[in-house]
């Protein structure tokens, strides 16, 4: 058996690549490189879609568009109930009131919620009305101006477009595998969906950069960075944004993102000090992993840099799992429909290593 299915084949699939040997992602035949930065979340979400629906239109902006405004409507269920919770518990409160199917019209609304409830539940929980979507911004610009009640620079929607189709897509990590998983007893994408957020929403999956923001703030300046790590490995504590299950090298989405962080700051007064900081941190925390860990290579995930750009892009700390959710839904869903097409009901063996019926004398 291998711990965690560590190296273990789930699945084929024609849709991501994750080459942990030489740090390489690969999306529907496209290195990484070739798409963040250059195309749009529609864009990518049309590439992982192809094939996996009948009709679909070649420019997904206006169907995306509509659907924002379609599940606008549920955001109403907002109630005080809800905003007790993390944005994360909101959002996927909301987006299980969508209803469940196949069709490309559930897929559209299912990829338009995390976006559009993650910015009323911010706002609602800050004491704002929520805004409603906008059918003519495409879905990076509007999740901006949702959140803030403002337009965005466009270099903003470029950084947050380059983030979500980063993350559109990952092999099989741990809530792809989720939603394939509940695909796989064709229970419909909005379950697949639900699956995949909650497997997300975890420490060690996706729920690593807001963690991120409290280290940098709690390091405060690079000076301070070697005692801070090392009290923290003495407590046991895992450091956020480093080490990663497939890649045994640099993760290519870190430079990618590192890349957008760096660019933004060109417009910035407060980023490239933060960005200084961060790549501070990140020296420290990968020597003294070095030191620890010589057998492991630990290096920075797709996680650290993430951190940054969404701080920078206003979104709070507490929503950025949130904004994971709503690049990596393309992916959950391309892979749900492969998983339906293709795929058996998922349904591995157990071992069974407790006690034995006592046989009677
Ligand atoms: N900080 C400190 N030690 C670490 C870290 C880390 N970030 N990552 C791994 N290690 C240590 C482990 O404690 C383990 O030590 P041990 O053998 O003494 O127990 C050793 O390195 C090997 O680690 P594994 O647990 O085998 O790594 P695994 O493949 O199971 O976990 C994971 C990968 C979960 C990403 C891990 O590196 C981690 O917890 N990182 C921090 C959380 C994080 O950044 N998550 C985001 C990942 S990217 C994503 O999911 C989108």
């Amino acid at each position: 058996m291998s711990d965690g299915l560590e190296g273990v084949v789930a699945a084929d699939t024609v849709l991501s690549e994750v080459d942990g040997l030489a740090g390489r992602l690969i999306i529907r035949g496209h290195d990484l490189d070739e798409l963040a930065g250059r195309i749009s979340f529609e864009e990518v979400t049309r590439l992982l879609w192809d094939g996996f629906f009948d009709n679909l239109p070649g420019d997904l902006a206006p169907a995306l568009a509509a659907a924002r405004v379609e599940v606008f409507a549920e955001v109403s269920a907002l109630d005080t109930g809800l905003l007790d919770r993390t944005p994360i518990e909101g959002m996927r409160a909301l987006t299980a009131r969508l209803a469940d199917g196949d069709e490309l019209n559930v897929a559209l609304r299912l990829t338009a919620a995390p976006a559009v409830f993650t910015a009323a539940m911010v706002r609602a929980q800050a004491g704002e009305a929520p805004v409603k979507p906008d059918l003519t911004l495409s879905h990076a610009a509007d999740t901006l101006r949702m959140l803030r009640g403002a337009p965005a620079s466009a270099a903003e929607v470029a950084a947050l477009d380059t983030y979500l189709v980063t993350v559109s897509d990952h092999g099989l990590n741990a809530s792809t595998f989720a939603a394939r998983v509940i695909a796989s007893t064709h229970a419909g994408l909005a379950s697949a969906v639900l699956g995949g957020i909650s497997a997300l929403k975890g420490p060690l999956h996706g729920g690593a950069p807001g963690p991120i923001i409290d280290m940098l703030d709690g390091i405060g300046t690079p000076g301070n960075a070697r005692t801070w790590i090392e009290a923290a490995l003495a407590r046991g504590d895992r450091l956020m944004g480093f080490g990663h299950r497939v890649y045994r090298v640099r993760d290519p989405r870190a430079d990618a993102l590192k890349a957008a962080v760096r660019k933004l700051a060109e417009g910035s007064n407060t980023m490239p000090g933060r960005l200084a900081l961060a790549e501070a941190v990140e020296s420290s925390v990968l020597a003294i992993l070095k030191e620890r860990k010589p057998d492991r290579s630990l290096q920075t995930n797709v996680e650290f840099y993430t951190a940054l750009l969404l701080e920078a892009l206003a979104f709070p700390p507490s929503a950025f799992t949130c904004v994971f959710a709503t690049g990596r839904v393309s992916g959950w869903i391309a892979h749900a429909r492969e998983q339906l097409a293709g795929g058996r009901l998922i349904r591995p063996a157990s071992r069974y290593i407790g006690p034995m019926p006592k046989v009677a004398a």
